[in-house]
């Protein structure tokens, strides 16, 4: 098999003396998507935040695209990056939170322009052009004039993916991106970040709904206290899990 997309390695962190991750390894390999669930309180927005050196991790390392994230290797010694630096590595990652953080006064597709003009240096009417087609994907074509506050739960998070997908990255992380939406704005969302799967794309996804899980992962990775219970391809994971634990999750999940 080539070599994974993302490789965590005894991932360690803590809080003070708290221990939130307590050493976990992950590979997802190219076009895999991978659902991480867990009780509240599991680690799992940690995990994700530590992906793109949102947070210092204490012990282990991450790979993505097989650069070290976050640091250096140098004489046998880590040493953490320029912030500079890391911000190049986190355009590879995209990333969208349960709470939609668009610019709320800029509209849908300045929303989505931004980052390929200030960061990637692209043309504005290049950029313009590239942003409506990713609306368009997100089934928003028509409202990139609109202003978040214009817009639906749903919709908000739609353009968060476009803004993500402008990056052209190579991984989409993804926490609780519908835990903040009305249930009937769920769906849509789901089917954007479904369509997104098909086609190709890397995700890690932190969520708490069972159907998605089912569908689009490839492995589901059952996370509680810092540690990796149990992982498998979702039809053993979710019907068949072999711990209590994970047995004891799913049965609130699905009451
Ligand atoms: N910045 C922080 N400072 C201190 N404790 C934190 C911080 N962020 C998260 N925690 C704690 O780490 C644990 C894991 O949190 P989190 O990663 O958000 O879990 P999850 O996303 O699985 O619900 C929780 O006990 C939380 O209170
Ligand atoms: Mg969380």
């Amino acid at each position: 098999m080539s070599e994974p997309l993302l490789r965590a390695v005894g991932v360690r962190k803590s809080y003070g003396h708290t221990e939130v991750l307590g050493g976990i390894d992950l590979e997802v390999h190219k076009g895999q998507v991978v659902c991480l669930l867990g009780p509240s309180g599991a680690g799992k927005s940690t995990f994700l935040r530590c992906i793109n050196h949102l947070e210092t991790i204490d012990a282990g390392q991450i790979w993505v695209d097989g650069e070290p994230i976050g640091f250096r290797q140098r004489g046998g010694k880590l040493y953490e990056l320029r912030e500079r630096e890391v911000a190049r590595q986190r355009r590879d990652i995209g990333m969208v939170f349960q709470r939609f953080n668009l610019f709320a006064h800029r509209t849908a597709l300045e929303n989505v322009v931004e980052g390929p003009i200030r960061v990637l240096g692209v043309k504005p009417d290049e950029a313009r052009k590239q942003g409506l087609e990713l609306l368009d994907r997100v089934g928003l074509g028509q409202r990139g004039d609109a202003y978040p506050a214009q817009l639906s739960g749903g919709q908000q998070q739609r353009v968060a993916i476009a803004r993500s997908l402008a990056m052209k990255p190579k991984l989409m992380l993804f926490d609780e991106p519908t835990s903040a939406l009305d249930p009937e704005l769920v769906g849509e969302v789901l089917e954007v970040m479904s369509t997104l799967a098909g086609e190709g794309m890397t995700m890690v996804v932190v969520t708490h709904e069972m159907s998605f899980a089912a569908e689009a992962a490839d492995e589901v990775v059952f996370l509680a206290d810092g540690a990796v219970v149990e992982t498998g391809p979702p039809d053993q994971v979710l019907s068949a899990p072999k711990h209590e634990r994970t047995r004891q999750f799913l049965a609130r999940i699905l009451a």
